[in-house]
């Protein structure tokens, strides 16, 4: 039992990211995960954005909608007048988009609070009512979230047949997400429609989100999920075992360069050499075309014990050099397909991907 959380037991209840319990923000902390799991309460946008620092919640779709929660959480004890309450929500929608650089889904969450707000202002609504209005907000965007990935794992669902093993790294599954995941979405779907998908998750290195998540999340729906370590994903796909892989993403640049956990790009070119498709799963919130091209995107690079004492136990010489980008980004010539709650798209990525918001 946490001291500042709640804990709770896999049969009392269904695993969730995030929930709002009519008074703050319950946060499922992903650190303790697959042994704990303890619900945080977030009261405030200081630990809303700890919480998205420190891979508490992580996923670019879970972060988007935390930090939604963070700007109501920064103003709903306020007694201010709107003008205030506005340049309140300006202020915490800033701090909140220093927590993490790469997933665009946290910039696009906080403009949609941001724009919001500004059409509440011009409404002239009093102060109550413009508060619990972004709640709503909030409220929505995490509800859209869950009825957008059941479209992906629809359209996902097309692109696998019976019997089929399906390769995907990192966890773009419930846990990243509201509800179903991007990239796991299909999986879950599969198993409502009694379609046999045999999942192989790689344990993602530095910090094993495919052991301790998406390895978990799976096997507690009944998925058949099987974990392997990263470097084994090339013996696995030569045996002839996957016939497809699906990931998610942080960042879709407008040509269709794809960045996502640091190890996807080594898959995707390990699925080329294999002629195996390389699929990507993601809401439209994670398209940005107004990033160009993938070197454009901004990959954060994470403290050096990730990978030299993770876990508590140190496994590298003291004070050796560390390189440790989260993320990477697979060039567009490798990506197959994008899967998106509007359909499935194909290069040429720059007017395909624009085609969706037409
Ligand atoms: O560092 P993380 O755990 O936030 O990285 C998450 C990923 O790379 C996911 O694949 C991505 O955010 C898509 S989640 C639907």
């Amino acid at each position: 039992m946490s001291h500042t959380g709640i804990e709770v037991t896999n049969e009392q209840v269904a695993l969730q990211s995030l929930r709002w319990n009519g008074h703050q923000l319950d946060l499922l902390d992903q650190r303790l995960l697959p042994e704990e799991i303890v619900y945080l309460p977030l009261e405030t946008p200081v630990e809303v954005w700890e919480a998205i620092r420190h891979l508490k919640v992580r996923g670019a779709p879970a972060i988007g909608i935390a930090a939604a929660y963070g700007v109501f959480l920064g103003i709903r004890g306020l007694d201010a007048r709107v003008d205030e309450l506005l340049a309140e929500v300006q202020k915490q929608a800033d701090y909140l988009a220093t927590s993490r650089p790469t997933a665009v889904n946290l910039f696009w969450a906080l403009d949609r609070m941001r724009a919001r707000a500004e059409a509440l202002a011009s409404a002239g609504v009093n102060a109550a009512d413009f508060k619990q209005a972004l709640l709503d907000e909030a409220k929505n965007i995490q509800a859209e979230d869950e009825e957008t990935n059941r479209l992906i794992g629809e359209h996902a669902l097309t692109l696998f047949a019976d019997g089929f093993g399906v390769l995907t790294h990192c966890n773009a599954g419930g846990l990243a997400t509201a509800k179903y995941g991007t990239a796991l979405a299909p999986f879950y779907l599969a198993k409502e429609k009694g379609v046999n998908i045999k999942v192989f998750a790689d344990e993602t290195r530095p910090v094993l989100q495919g052991a301790r998540l998406t390895a978990f999340e799976l096997q507690q729906a009944g998925v058949d999920v099987t974990l392997i370590c990263d470097n084994m994903a090339g013996a696995v796909m030569s045996k002839g075992w996957i016939q497809a892989v699906i990931v998610g993403t942080d960042r879709v640049a407008a040509n269709g360069d794809v960045a996502n956990k640091i190890g996807t790009y080594s898959v995707a070119v390990l699925a080329k050499a294999h002629g195996i498709p390389f699929y990507v799963a993601c809401p439209l919130s994670t398209i940005d075309l107004n990033t160009p091209t993938g070197s454009d995107i901004p990959i954060e690079e994470r403290h050096e014990d990730e990978i030299t004492q993770g876990f508590g136990k140190r496994t590298a010489p003291q004070g050796v050099k560390v390189y440790n980008p989260a993320f990477d980004v697979t060039p567009n010539e490798y990506v197959t397909a994008i899967i998106t709650e509007k359909g499935i798209v194909r290069a040429p990525y720059n007017e395909s991907l624009r085609s969706l918001f037409e």
